[in-house]
């Protein structure tokens, strides 16, 4: 790996969960993988009336947690870590600015800077405008913007919030977080299908009957229910995560694997993506029920959900892509929280043979179908399906799998946020999500957020409401790899 050039790494919302459990220990993880220490330069900023001393312990105690201890860690954090106290106010910025320039200066730094802000989207529009107003948007080497998700909260939100970067900040510094884009399997999905002919070429209308995707939960709302209770389902996991699937698993092949290029083929796939209709959504809300067979409350039942709330926490839809590859192939989608386990999987159904030769066996022929399945979590991997004769006779087919199970294959997958932090020092915007993309993806599902559908009640330890595979028409149920 190429050492990253030395820059300061300055967080904004340094006292916080994410800081704390992600960015501290992926920092450490990317240094000392990159074995270049003086090239990593933390300044935590935040509200907080916090001494570098508490900031040093913070983040020791962070590393510890994540399994890191010893003298590289002293060091680090007494050499090489800072804090700086904020108020919400623009004058705060200058001496932000001025503690950079000190800092700098005393570590002969050349004055690269990425701004990451691990602070609550209420506040990404102030500090951006602070960051601005304080000439921080450009430095004596590059300047990078890291904003985290939520990015808006509707088309028009995910706008002004655009205008408002790109007032002070060029594209091509902007580094949109979701964190799906950093996991390995999800990066995968390019490797699989554009290094690999065999699929590709059957990867159409043609051959494909449908494509499922399920991003499944078993978890409720875990202490995050007044952010939740406001945004929902589609929000908090379809027009962000889901939708970044959709369109790796149904781009065109790109020119090369450059940022552009990959973003602007995805951006085309989200723009074919045809309007969402009433009919082809499912709403739901869980009820009691039980999660490995431990009764869980109900959604309703979480002191911080409004009384009455009907905010969805699951979704199934039926979406069409109306371009020359994939008209007619519906892509069924479902999430949802409380549901029977943890999974992400996709599963391309292909079509059944044109013709059964198999005389006397036609049901088994028209039965089966070859599937590929990527599951991206837990357990990475993929699965394709066959056809084979069992032994013996009469003659009947059995489908069977092949199988290809990360982690029986390599030590370890690195973490997103490890992927994305390294992503940014080097600044490589593949893995981010484009301005034009962020407002496309919008642009879907505002519509639907604005319709008034029925939300179904389903017991928690289900796959959703009942209603769901009649109302959306799926040909085969829903096709998942097993445990
Ligand atoms: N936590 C996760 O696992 C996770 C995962 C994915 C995405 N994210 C996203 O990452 C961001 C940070 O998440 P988080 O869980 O770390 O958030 P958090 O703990 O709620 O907030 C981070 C810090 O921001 C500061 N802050 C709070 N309200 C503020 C305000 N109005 N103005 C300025 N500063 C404020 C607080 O520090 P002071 O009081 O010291 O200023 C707080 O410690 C969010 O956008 C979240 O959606 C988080």
């Amino acid at each position: 790996m190429d050492p990253v050039d030395p820059h300061l790494f300055v967080i904004f919302g340094a006292t916080g969960d994410l800081t704390q459990r992600k960015l501290i220990p992926s920092i450490f993880r990317v240094m000392t993988e990159d074995g270049a220490a003086a090239a990593h330069n933390l300044l935590g900023v935040s509200r907080s009336a916090w001494s570098d001393d508490d900031f040093r312990q913070y983040t020791n105690q962070s590393l510890h947690t994540a399994g890191y201890d010893g003298s590289l860690v002293d060091e680090w954090c007494r050499e090489r870590v800072f804090y700086h106290q904020t108020e919400r106010r623009a004058t705060d910025l200058d001496s932000l600015r001025e503690r950079i320039d000190t800092i700098e200066a005393e570590l002969g730094l050349p004055g690269n800077r990425v701004f990451y802000l691990a602070l609550p989207p209420a506040a990404f529009s102030s500090t951006i405008d602070q960051l601005g107003q304080a000439g921080l948007a450009s430095g004596p080497g590059w300047t990078r913007l890291v904003v985290e998700k939520p990015f808006g909260h509707d088309q028009a939100t995910a706008h002004q919030l655009n205008d408002q970067i790109h007032t002070y900040f060029d594209e091509h510094q902007v580094y949109r977080i979701d964190h799906y884009l950093g996991k390995e399997t999800v990066q995968n999905l390019l490797a699989f299908r554009f290094a690999n002919l065999l699929f590709e070429s059957a990867w159409n209308r043609d051959r494909v009957e449908a494509i499922e995707i399920t991003v499944a939960e078993n978890l409720g709302t875990e202490g995050r229910a007044d952010y939740y209770d406001n945004a929902g389902v589609i929000r908090d996991m379809v027009q962000n995560h889901i939708t970044q699937l959709i369109s790796l698993i149904a781009m065109e092949g790109p020119r090369a694997f450059d940022a552009d290029d990959i973003r602007s083929e995805k951006v085309d796939v989200l723009e074919s993506i045809s309007p969402i209709k009433a009919e082809n959504v499912v709403y739901g809300q869980y009820q009691a029920g039980l999660i490995d067979g431990e009764p869980v409350p109900a959604y309703r039942d979480d002191p911080e959900v409004a009384e009455g709330s009907v905010t969805p926490t699951f979704v199934a839809m039926r979406l069409s892509i109306a371009n020359w590859r994939w008209e007619g192939v519906p892509v069924f989608v479902r999430t949802g929280k409380r549901l029977p386990r943890k999974t992400t999987q996709i599963a391309v159904v292909f079509r059944r043979p044109p013709v059964c030769i198999f005389h006397g066996v036609q049901d088994e022929c028209t039965s089966h179908h070859n599937v590929v399945i990527l599951t991206l979590q837990p357990n990475e991997g993929f699965e394709v399906r066959f056809d084979i004769k069992a032994p013996g006779s009469p003659l009947t087919l059995v489908s069977q799998p092949l199988r290809f199970d990360y982690d029986e294959a390599f030590a370890r997958l690195p973490d997103a946020y490890q992927t994305l932090i390294l992503d940014v020092m080097e600044g490589d915007q593949t893995l981010f999500v484009r301005s034009d993309e962020v407002e496309t993806s919008w642009a879907l599902y505002t519509p639907l957020l604005e319709m008034d559908l029925p939300v179904l009640p389903y017991p928690a330890g289900s796959w959703g409401p009942d209603e769901v595979n009649e109302r959306l028409g799926l040909p085969n149920g829903w096709i998942m790899r097993p445990e």
